[in-house]
């Protein structure tokens, strides 16, 4: 049976350094599903549709890669359905680990199998969250060092949506 790992996050959008991390999965596990979920605490810019159609585009080349989405319910039941024994998550600074641990060890109460496994972008990512990325591109700022081309037009549409308003 092929090892299969399971990527979740909001991604909103996909980043580089969120390529990074995948990548990374991809050398040790040969089945990665990015899996795009709602984070109940975090308000959206993009439709987790318009996150899937980004997300499919940015990893179409890579061989063991699907991208799915998750509406409601629990990723560690996602996980159990799939047959995932990891979760991915990228961390890039101790002020993340906190949250992780939590829902790491939450996961592992949900769903014994499961191990998450935490690895780190390269040092050039340690500062690229999706967070700081869409308030640069919203105010007009250059982000295109940290996101796919595809992304940098979605925001740049979603920003001219905003104007219109
Ligand atoms: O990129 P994020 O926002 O840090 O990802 C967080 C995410 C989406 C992985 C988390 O909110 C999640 O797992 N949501 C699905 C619902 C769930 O299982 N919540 C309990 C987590 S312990």
């Amino acid at each position: 049976m092929k090892s299969k790992a399971i990527y979740p996050g909001t991604f909103d959008p996909f980043t580089n350094g969120h390529l990074d991390v995948l990548e990374r999965a991809l050398n040790i596990f040969e089945e990665v599903i990015v899996v795009i979920a709602e984070n109940s605490q975090k308000h959206a810019l993009f439709t987790i549709e318009e996150r899937q159609v980004m997300t499919e585009e940015i990893t179409g080349e890579y061989q063991g890669v699907s991208v799915e989405v998750l509406r409601k319910g629990l990723l560690a039941d996602y996980a159990r359905q799939v047959g995932a024994k990891a979760i991915i998550r990228g961390v890039r600074q101790v002020k993340d680990f906190e949250y992780e641990f939590q829902m790491s060890l939450l996961n592992r109460q949900l769903y014994p199998e499961v191990t998450t496994v935490f690895l780190m972008p390269n040092v050039k990512y340690t500062y690229v969250a999706s967070s700081i990325i869409k308030e640069v591109a919203m105010l007009g700022g250059d982000v295109s060092k940290f996101v796919h081309p595809c992304v940098l037009e979605m925001m740049h549409q979603k920003r001219e949506e905003e104007n219109q308003k």
